[in-house]
């Protein structure tokens, strides 16, 4: 098991910036590009409108650890993260390890920000570098080069003891000799984290459309595969081994605010289209917000919250998110909280058959796990064990 740093249950906070410069042409994110500028003061009163009503339905929470993610949160000035870090400390108690971190993109107008970040209580940057080839990164439509990239992870290495850095792979035209290479020199450029992801082709995207009039030209099944499995040999070679399907750490240096959603446990969604889950009378809360930007800024200013969504997970629902997420990780679930949770075992006969097909394994401590070669499987063995 890897270290739980925090002495209380942990409790994470996500906040979510939506505007980016331009709009990539894979993603899907809610993220928006705003030509006309945006009202960030107004905005931020907007955040901590909306934190302090989620304190008032969980107050008395330790907060183990703060995301901005996005859109491009680096694009935020450090006085609005500072705000919104600060409004987080007056609702909560902040733990004394709290992980804060800032998923930023790599052009040198952010990095110049990174020290504002650091001194407004951020402690770890996720840079969303995605390809070290400046061809590669023409094609995903990104607005800066690999040496641009690679100069922001030098600032972000001189200012942050922890940084951890995105990649895409199995792009347009990729062959394994040239990804080899490619991660090879991310690697060392890589102090502690890699996120390392498969590029997917998200309906309603440019890549889509592209996709379908047979105009980009991305890996099949069998070549991602091949890809997959290098990416897994480099990096656990490297001594940084995948410990959930994406991501890639020393030990210790696991990002704690994604083990806090794959583990199960809470987490308030604050800002436009933000998920959470809170735990409220021994019941769990799926909370969704509005995700317009604009849309969700008039909500909160009008009634005081942005939620769209707050509803009562039932047990079973709650067991199978338990299971969705908690297999994407390599520690794997522990079945005895599943039932717990659920009120019913897992099916041991699918548990079985999985066996036997080499998709799942139990550990010496009794817990559940997809192996190396059933993770590119994850998405059939989660449903084959759902309820
Ligand atoms: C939503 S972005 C936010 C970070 C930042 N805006 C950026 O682009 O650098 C988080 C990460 O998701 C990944 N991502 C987004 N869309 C993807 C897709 N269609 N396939 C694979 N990875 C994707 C990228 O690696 C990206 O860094
Ligand atoms: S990948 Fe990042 S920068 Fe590009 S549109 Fe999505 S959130 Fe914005």
């Amino acid at each position: 098991m890897m270290p739980n740093m925090s002495l209380t249950t942990p409790f994470a906070v996500y906040v979510h910036w939506p505007f980016c410069l331009s709009k990539c042409p894979y993603c899907d994110f809610n993220s928006h590009v705003r030509h006309g500028g945006v009202d960030e003061a107004r905005f931020v009163r907007a955040y901590e409108g909306e934190i302090a009503a989620t304190a008032a339905r969980v107050p008395g929470e330790t907060v183990s650890s703060i995301f901005f993610g996005g859109g491009t949160p680096s694009l935020m000035q450090p006085s609005s993260v500072q705000a919104i870090l600060d409004c987080i400390g007056k609702h909560w108690t902040i733990a004394s390890d709290v992980e804060v971190t800032l998923e930023a993109n790599p052009t040198s107008v952010e990095a110049t920000r990174f020290r504002g970040f650091r001194s407004a209580g951020v402690n770890r940057v996720s840079l969303g570098v995605q390809a070290l080839d400046d061809f590669a990164l023409r094609e995903l439509g990104r607005l800066h080069t690999s040496q641009e990239a690679l100069e922001a992870v030098a600032v972000a290495r001189s200012i942050f003891d922890r940084y951890s850095f995105d990649l895409i792979y199995a792009r347009p035209q990729q062959t394994t000799d040239a990804w080899a290479a490619e991660l090879k020199r991310a690697i060392a450029e890589t102090a502690e984290h890699l996120s390392l992801y498969q590029l997917t082709i998200e309906p309603a995207t440019p890549f889509f459309d592209l996709r379908k009039a047979g105009k980009l030209n991305i890996p099949g099944e069998d070549l991602a595969r091949d890809l997959y499995d290098l990416t897994q040999t480099i990096c656990a070679d490297a001594g940084l081994p995948a410990y959930e399907i994406s991501n890639h750490a020393r030990r210790g240096a696991e990002c704690r605010h994604n083990l806090i959603y794959w583990r199960g446990h809470d987490y308030a969604g604050i800002g436009p289209g933000a998920h959470g889950r809170l735990t409220i009378d021994g019941r769990r809360i799926a909370t969704e917000t509005e995700r317009r930007p604009e849309g969700w800024l008039m909500r909160v200013e009008e009634r005081g919250t942005g939620l769209t969504v707050s509803e009562k997970l039932t047990p079973g629902e709650t067991a199978d998110e338990y299971l969705l997420m908690g297999l994407r990780l390599v520690e794997g679930i522990d079945p005895e909280r599943y039932s717990m949770i659920s009120g019913r075992k897992l099916d041991s006969k699918r548990i079985s058959i999985l066996r036997e097909e080499g998709a799942v394994e139990t550990t010496a401590d009794g817990r559940l796990r997809v192996t190396q070669s059933g993770f590119p499987l994850l998405d059939a063995v989660v449903a084959d064990l759902a309820a």
